[in-house]
């Protein structure tokens, strides 16, 4: 599985991904999420691609089994990630049913707690539900696991309070950890505090967008590589080892983001962009209140 492409492995879970692939979130509007996010996750998966990142909240499930059968791709040759929406806490394994069910699936690849913290609920007369621990939905997700729902599972958004919050009950290990990173947030000793419990790290908004894209060190690598600022932003993140899911609706930046056209840097150069590290969060950062999502960055560990 996976010949030909660099992979990394799941020492938690005995499985791999191809280290680069295709984000598939999509705005709710108009036909982004269906008709819109099929033209281009095919387009993806013609351009190479491998391993695709969806999540129930994305709204993009159905548009990713669809673009697997349009493709001629076999299902088996791709690595599919989809995530459980922390509204579904105290129901993973119904949740877990519904994306096999938008996917057209049997099995995913790997599936995802996305958030370190459940979303309150209430029954249907107003009286509140129970609001379930990290542990208490880690136990879920282990039992998706036992039910052959999944051959994998991990984290997303964890941070290392959080981690070990998981690890004091989890029988399973989490195969991976999916967090923002980029050269503005290096987070390093979340990495080495992961690659400690044999734990991948998959960096998410990776290109850090056009603000790590303009940074004039970035710019300057792109010209002496004869590449783009992405380009190499990318190959920063393939010297770390960690898994990249940039996402591109259009084909030739689909493959100016494949992994067979970035550029190998010198250790000079790697050295230069781990210097730009500022702890900056640009995709998902705490409000004026310091909620992220409603829940305190504190207890976030962020
Ligand atoms: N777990 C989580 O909580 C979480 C949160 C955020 C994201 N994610 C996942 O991570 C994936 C990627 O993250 P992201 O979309 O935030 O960030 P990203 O992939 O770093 O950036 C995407 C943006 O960059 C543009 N872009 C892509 N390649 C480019 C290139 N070569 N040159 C110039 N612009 C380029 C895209 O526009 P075009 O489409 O026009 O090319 C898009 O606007 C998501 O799709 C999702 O699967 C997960």
């Amino acid at each position: 599985m996976f010949e030909g492409l660099r992979i990394v492995r799941f020492p938690n879970a005995g499985t791999a991904c191809p280290i680069i692939g295709i984000g598939a979130w999509a705005p709710d509007r108009g036909e982004e999420r269906t008709t819109r996010a099929r033209q281009w996750l095919t387009s993806a998966l013609k351009v190479g691609y491998r391993h695709i990142d969806t999540a129930y909240a994305y709204g993009t499930e159905k548009a990713v089994g669809e673009a697997i059968i349009e493709s001629g791709v076999d299902r088996e040759d791709v690595f599919v990630v989809s995530k459980l929406p922390r509204h579904h806490h105290g129901r993973v394994l119904e949740s877990a049913q519904e994306t096999l069910d938008n996917l057209g699936f049997k099995w995913l690849d790997m599936y995802l707690m996305h958030w370190p913290f459940a979303t309150p609920e209430t029954d249907p007369d107003g009286t509140p539900k129970p609001v379930p621990t990290i542990g208490e939905t880690w136990a879920q997700m282990e039992q998706c696991l036992r039910q052959s729902k999944c051959e994998a599972i991990g984290v997303s958004n964890f941070s290392i309070k959080t981690l070990e919050e998981l690890l004091k009950t989890a029988r399973v290990k989490p195969a991976l950890n999916q967090v923002e990173m980029h050269p503005y947030l290096a987070q390093n000793d979340l990495l080495a505090f992961c690659k400690e419990h044999d734990i991948a790290v998959v960096a998410y908004t990776p290109s850090g967008t056009d603000i790590v894209r303009n940074d004039p060190v970035i710019v300057e690598l792109a010209t002496k590589y004869n590449a783009t600022p992405t380009q190499v932003i990318l190959a920063w993140h393939l010297t770390r080892n960690v898994v990249v899911i940039p996402k591109s609706t259009n084909e030739e930046r689909q493959k100016e983001n494949y992994i067979d056209n970035l550029p190998t840097l010198e250790d000079e150069d790697v050295k230069k962009i781990d210097a730009l590290d500022r702890g900056q969060r640009i995709c998902n950062k705490p409000d004026e209140n310091g909620l992220v999502w409603g829940m305190s960055a504190t207890d976030l560990g962020w």
